[in-house]
């Protein structure tokens, strides 16, 4: 590790727990894509091929990194939400001013119970969940919707999610190709269509418009003239939903529904 470390020429690397420098990570390939620093020779190597095989891949990801500046700032700036909870946040940078915990949302009960959550975070008050380019790292056997519906029945009205995830919509074969890279790298990675993303992050919320589009069109900064990524140079689309009073809710059955309009009835 620390002669890992010693390769990349940063030290903030070292005191990082223990980590296998020999396989590619998802989140140091993606560091190394957009730019960042935090990467190790397999990492580069890994991303390598994914570029050879998906050249637009880079482009996607710096699109899909501006979009989660851009959804912060209108949570923090427009919605006034306070708190975030940014799970698969990528490697954290120098001067961050968020703290760190380690939980695998595959588990989230125990991102929930983190200490570090629970010490930083008070959950009964709306927040910010982030969930950016994540969700295409679990396969439907993880049972992503439940685990997304464990997060989202911990926040009260008024919380939001912020969701990307990666397609091949748009391109299918290149971007199958370079999925293919992570996953024989033993990294799960399954793309999905935006209706089939739409419904498993933001079932039973209010979308935020414009609703589900590419990462890049999602209420894209006026002071940028463009031009804008063409869809299968982006291939991710991202969203904003809001959690709803309960009486709204979509997942309440239509007699509870009335039930609670009406509490008599
Ligand atoms: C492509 S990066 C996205 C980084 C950042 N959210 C963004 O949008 O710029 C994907 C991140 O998801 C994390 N990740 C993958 N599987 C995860 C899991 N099961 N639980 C928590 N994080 C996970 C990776 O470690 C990585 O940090």
């Amino acid at each position: 590790m620390a002669e890992a470390a010693r390769e990349s020429g940063d030290a903030e690397l070292a005191a990082l727990p223990e980590i296998d420098t020999s396989k590619p990570h998802s989140s140091r390939m993606y560091d190394y894509a957009i730019g960042g620093k935090n990467h190790f020779a397999a990492d580069r190597a890994a991303f390598a091929v994914v570029a050879e095989r998906s050249p637009n891949a880079r482009t996607g990801m710096r699109a899909n990194r501006e979009f989660l500046a851009r959804a912060t700032r209108y949570l923090a700036a427009e919605a006034g939400i306070r708190q975030f909870l940014d799970i698969g946040s990528g490697l954290p940078a120098t001067n961050n001013v968020h703290e760190v915990a380690q939980a695998d949302m595959r588990d989230p009960a125990s991102v929930l119970t983190d200490p570090v959550v629970k010490d930083i975070l008070d959950l009964s008050q709306p927040t910010g969940l982030m969930l950016s380019a994540v969700l295409h790292f679990l396969v439907e056997d993880d049972a992503p919707r439940a685990i997304i519906e464990t997060l989202l029945d911990a926040l009260p009205s008024g919380s939001y999610l912020v969701a990307s995830h990666a397609t091949a919509e748009h391109d299918p074969e290149t971007v199958a190709s370079g999925t293919c890279v992570y996953n024989q790298g033993g990294i799960p990675l399954q793309m999905r269509d935006s209706d089939v993303f739409a419904r498993l992050a933001f079932d039973g919320l209010d979308l935020i418009p414009p609703g589900v589009v590419l990462v890049s069109e999602w209420r894209p900064d006026p002071d940028d003239p463009g031009p804008r990524p063409a869809p299968a140079e982006v291939n991710a689309y991202g969203g904003i939903g809001r959690k709803p009073s309960p009486i709204r809710s979509s997942r309440l059955p239509g007699i509870c529904w009335i039930s609670l309009i009406r509490p008599n009835c």
